[in-house]
């Protein structure tokens, strides 16, 4: 048989320790399908002494020494599953640019300074594979930066965060507020000690930069991405999505568009919103993931399962292991990017969203007219109205009502200001909700 390809792991943590289970258990089978078995060179970590309890490996392999491993001449390829932006950015530019391949989950150092590596990887004509960055196990980034390339993407719409999504499905099924959700996560291992990276959006950012970049051909960051995260969805908000037939998800939407000039552009946004039960992402619960996409020839297409978690996040890396594997084998490296659209990214004022707003208002005659006066205002088109007694209590003259409004599709500046000068509106007695809505809700 054709001689080893060698692996430099970096990190042997949650994601690192199950590659090292994988390369055992699947060794035979792993060599027949590159046509060379895989080997692990070294495996660098920040605690050479730590329990690792039975992981099948031999323990002189460990280093504290990453960039020592990296430089190797018998290390083809380098798999690192540490995270951060430094040093992981230096040891991956630096394995590069000497020709060895790379396989990163690091959807951090993806997001915030992708360029770098793309530019390595070019200069040193190495393969750059990332599939477990985004959406753990499922196969997305390889759909999209192969499969796909015969078509054109319209938009990407997802729920890739697993822990929000637990948080927001466990408000939605047991009317739990945020924070007694967010203590089941933590509970259940599914959040982390700090979870501002996950609740704030900046996880799902990263993620949806990494996203736009492939679906549009246009190198986009996690500083381009619109973001908010569900750190202040309430009680009232989830009752008023129920109320509409409709569920709050953390969404990743990376869209399509054009400028006033005509000029195409594209919108990548992280914030919670209100979508139908009857979408296909309505159902997604638990800490599951999933994306829709939807391209002009193909159509909808929905990509659906584990988005963290050792095990499947490992299954991710060692597909492109083998795949880097393969290529090494034939002499090639495929392009890491397609970053030729060069698209510009429209701030998020300008992106075309729907707002759903619930008004606690004085019920009194022309307080309607009022109200829509502010909406006609803003060139903000209203689709729904629906008006009840306050607090659903009885009909009938009262003191106040709420008002519950659905906006057609218009700016979110447009929308965001109109909310701003209901707010200051003495007929309204306080803005109950303010939630976008997605999916035809
Ligand atoms: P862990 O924190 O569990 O593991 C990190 C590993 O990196 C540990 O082995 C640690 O060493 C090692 N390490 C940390 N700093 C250094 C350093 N300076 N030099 C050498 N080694 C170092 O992280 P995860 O396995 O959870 O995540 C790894 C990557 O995978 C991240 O980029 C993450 O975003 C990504 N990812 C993780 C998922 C998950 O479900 N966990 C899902 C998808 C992506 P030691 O063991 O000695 O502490
Ligand atoms: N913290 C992330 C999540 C892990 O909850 O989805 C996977 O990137």
């Amino acid at each position: 048989m054709t001689s080893p390809v060698r692996l430099a792991l970096l990190g042997c943590g949650t994601v690192g320790s199950e590659v090292v289970r994988l390369l055992h258990t699947q060794a035979a089978d792993l060599a027949a399908r590159i046509g060379a078995p895989l080997e692990i060179a070294g495996i660098a970590v920040r605690r050479v002494g730590r329990d690792r309890g039975d992981l099948p490996v031999d323990p002189a392999l460990f280093t504290t020494d990453p960039l020592g491993l990296i430089k190797r001449d018998d290390v083809d390829v380098v798999v690192e599953v540490v995270g951060g932006i430094e040093p992981a950015r230096s040891w991956l530019v630096e394995a590069l640019r000497a020709g060895k391949s790379v396989v990163t989950a690091n959807k951090a150092l993806l997001a915030e300074d992708g360029a770098a590596l793309h530019d390595a990887a070019a200069e040193g004509g190495a393969d750059l594979y990332y599939e477990a960055s985004v959406a753990g196990a499922i196969p997305l980034l390889r759909p999209l930066r192969e499969s796909l390339h015969g078509d054109r993407i319209n938009r990407v719409t997802g729920i890739v965060n697993g822990t929000t999504n637990f948080i927001l499905s466990a408000m939605d099924a047991t009317g739990a507020g945020f924070a007694e959700a967010l203590d089941e996560a933590t509970e259940l291992g599914y959040a982390e000690a700090d979870p501002t990276a996950d609740v704030e959006g900046f996880d799902a950012a990263a993620k949806a930069a990494i996203l736009a970049s492939l679906a549009f051909h246009t190198r986009v960051t996690a500083a381009d991405v619109h973001r908010e995260g569900i750190t202040e969805v309430t009680v009232a908000d989830m009752a008023s999505a129920k109320a509409m037939g409709c569920t709050i998800k953390l969404l990743c939407i990376a869209a399509r568009g054009t400028d006033a000039a005509g000029g195409e552009t594209v919108s990548v946004r992280v914030h919670p919103a209100m979508i139908p039960l009857t979408h296909p992402l309505a159902s997604v619960g638990d800490a599951f993931n999933a994306v829709f996409v939807e391209a002009e020839a193909a159509g909808q297409l929905m990509f659906y399962g584990r988005g963290a978690g050792g095990a499947p996040t490992a299954s991710a890396v060692l597909g492109d292991v083998v795949a880097v594997a393969r290529n090494r084998l034939a002499g090639a490296y495929a392009a890491s990017e397609s970053a030729y659209a060069d698209l510009s990214v429209r701030p998020m004022g300008e992106a075309l969203t729907r707002y759903h707003i619930s008004l606690d208002v004085v019920d009194r005659p022309g307080v309607l007219q009022a109200v829509a006066g502010v909406f006609a205002r803003h060139d903000v088109s209203i689709a729904t109205v629906r008006q009840g007694p306050a607090g659903g209590g009885p009909a009938g003259r009262g003191e106040d009502a709420d008002l519950v409004i659905v906006t057609h599709v218009a700016p979110d500046a447009a929308l965001a200001a109109t909310v701003g000068e209901l707010r200051g509106l003495d007929i309204v007695r306080s803005v109950a909700s303010v939630l976008r809505v997605e999916g035809g809700a």
